[in-house]
């Protein structure tokens, strides 16, 4: 149970149902189109959940041009972002404490004005840095999953505003459940 203090400081942003990995991955790009330099995203779900799929489509909305992996074995991979910066794709599965995460070079990379999406934040539980964005991924069928994503820690109320604006997703979507917090 989050404490009422934890409880406060998440914003719900949006809820959808992706019906297949290809709406999931527009879900992704949808929020990617959102993101700014300095922006943590933290994805988050049971193994096969969709966690990379939703990151290929955050990519593909920041407009990364290279195919992007799963980078279980790597942990980090660097992406150049058209606009200048670098995307990051990190994967904390093998991540057995959250004290790894030092040796790893993760607060380099957030000290970057980079954009860092990771898979397994729970793996470094409370060492994400403040505000974030969470992404959930909840497996409700073979192929259904509902994504819910909140704001956590303490985002300028514009900043938030933003995020919570309708995304542009494609209109099956919306029919295929998509629902505005
Ligand atoms: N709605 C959906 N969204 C995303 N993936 C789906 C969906 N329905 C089925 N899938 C399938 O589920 C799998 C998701 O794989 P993916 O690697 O993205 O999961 P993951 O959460 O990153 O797993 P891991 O925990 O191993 O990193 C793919 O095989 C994909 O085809
Ligand atoms: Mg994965």
């Amino acid at each position: 149970m989050a404490t009422r203090a934890e409880a406060m400081k998440r914003a719900r942003l949006w809820e959808a149902v992706s019906t297949d990995e290809s709406a999931t991955r527009r879900i992704g790009a949808a929020l990617g189109r959102r993101l700014r330099p300095g922006d943590v995203v933290a994805v988050q779900g049971p193994l096969g959940a969709g966690k990379t799929r939703f990151i290929q489509g955050l990519a593909h909305g920041l407009g990364v041009m290279e195919p992007v992996q799963s980078p279980s074995f790597i942990l980090i991979q660097a992406y150049p972002l058209p606009g200048g910066g670098r995307f990051y794709h990190v994967d904390l599965y093998r991540l057995e404490e959250p004290e790894e995460a030092w040796a790893l070079g993760l607060w380099d990379l957030f000290a970057e004005p980079a954009i860092v999406a990771l898979e397994w934040p729970e793996r470094a539980a409370g060492l994400i840095p403040e505000p974030y964005l969470q992404v959930t991924l909840v497996p409700l069928g073979e192929t259904i999953r509902r994504i819910q994503i909140e704001g956590v820690g303490e985002f300028p109320p514009e900043r938030l505003a933003e995020l919570q604006a309708l995304p542009e997703v494609p209109d099956d979507l919306m029919e295929g459940g998509r629902i505005r917090l």
